[in-house]
């Protein structure tokens, strides 16, 4: 079978993991590599052994049987419109934009025009999230506890609310998908930012938000975020339903229950390869394990979007509604 040609739009941090990934995939080619800044484009290209296109247009035109769109929040919307113009199959990085409009606008295109779309929760693909589920599949959900505890990441657009969407939209959108996938549906949320930015130059972001967040199911949770440490501490959701606790990170799956507490390792690596390695099977007809195609990350955006609303406002606000919005 002719290897599967991918070209790569954003040339910075998640799109040389990508690159590394699909790299190592059998029968796969990147093609080429386009980004706003050359020498990112360049640089990537060398590393990899593709080439520097100087526009996702030229990147297009070398014909592509799939685009990922690795650029930051506030750049989302251009380079999309292009890849479904082209109608190929698109990987998109989370955040899916910065906003509820372009998100939804895409969301629209790809359902108009029926492309196969991936996004990059791989948190869905760490096998003791499929434990998890197992776990939960015959007890409610009462109570879930969610946090982001980390510092700022090394990248210029992360601190300022306009470019990246803040700490929640930007970074627990993880958390909070981990959140919908194993408890639900979230219909309200109320929320509260400290209102002083982490001590990085140019922060306009706050360096804590917590929020509370009702579950359709009847459960409640909180959401605990900050970007002032120096480290992460913690990146994880907890869940307690009857009789059972469970502490699910990237890392690992702690359950304890009447008969004690036991422990599951889990390698972050295996997902963040899962994820693609699923795009691609799918795209070459050879797989249906997409886990957050673009519709379901469009809920989980809503969610972190309702969360940063809530917290300037003062207000409850209910995630938008993709269904409501297409009516
Ligand atoms: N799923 C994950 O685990 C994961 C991990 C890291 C980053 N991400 C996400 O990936 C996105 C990018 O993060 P990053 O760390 O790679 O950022 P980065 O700043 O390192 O790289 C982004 C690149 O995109 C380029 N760019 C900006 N606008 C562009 C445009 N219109 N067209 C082409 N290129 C453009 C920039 O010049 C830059 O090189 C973020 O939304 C981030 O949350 C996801």
């Amino acid at each position: 079978m002719a290897a599967t040609r991918v070209g790569l739009i954003g040339a910075g941090g998640v799109a040389q993991r990508h690159a590394r990934v699909l790299s190592g995939l059998p029968d796969v080619q990147v093609v080429g590599v386009t980004d706003v800044v050359p020498e990112a484009a360049a640089a990537l290209a060398e590393q990899y052994g593709t080439r520097a296109l100087p526009d996702a247009a030229a990147l297009l035109g070398e014909g592509l049987d799939a685009a990922y769109v690795c650029v930051p929040p506030f750049a989302h919307g251009a380079a999309e419109r292009l890849v479904l113009e082209a109608g190929i199959p698109l990987f998109v990085e989370k955040p899916i934009a910065i906003n509820w409009d372009v998100a939804q606008e895409i969301a629209s295109l790809i359902a108009r025009r029926n492309v196969l779309t991936a996004v990059g929760h791989h948190w869905r693909y760490l096998a003791i999230v499929e434990e998890a589920r197992k776990l939960l599949s015959d007890r409610p959900v009462r109570l879930v506890t969610g946090a982001w505890l980390d510092k700022v990441p090394p990248v210029a657009w992360w601190p300022r609310r306009d470019r990246s969407g803040g700490p929640v939209v930007e970074q627990a959108a993880h958390v909070l998908d981990l959140a919908r996938c194993l408890a639900g549906e979230v219909t309200e949320v109320t929320a509260a930012g400290n209102g002083t930015p982490p001590p990085v130059d140019g922060a306009d972001v706050d360096g804590a938000t917590v929020a509370t967040l009702r579950f359709a199911s009847g459960a409640v949770g909180t959401l605990a975020a900050t970007c002032v440490l120096g480290w992460k501490q913690r990146a994880g959701l907890e869940i307690y339903a009857d009789g059972l606790a469970l502490d699910v990170s990237e890392t690992g799956l702690v359950v304890r229950d009447a008969d004690g507490t036991h422990t599951v390792g889990s390698d972050p690596d295996s997902a963040r390869e899962a994820v693609d390695r699923a795009f691609i099977q799918a795209v070459r007809g050879e797989g249906d394990d997409i886990r957050v195609p673009y519709a379901e990350a469009l809920r989980t955006h809503a969610l972190a979007l309702a969360v940063a609303e809530a917290a300037v406002t003062g207000r409850a606000v209910a995630p938008a509604s993709p269904e409501a919005s297409r009516a």
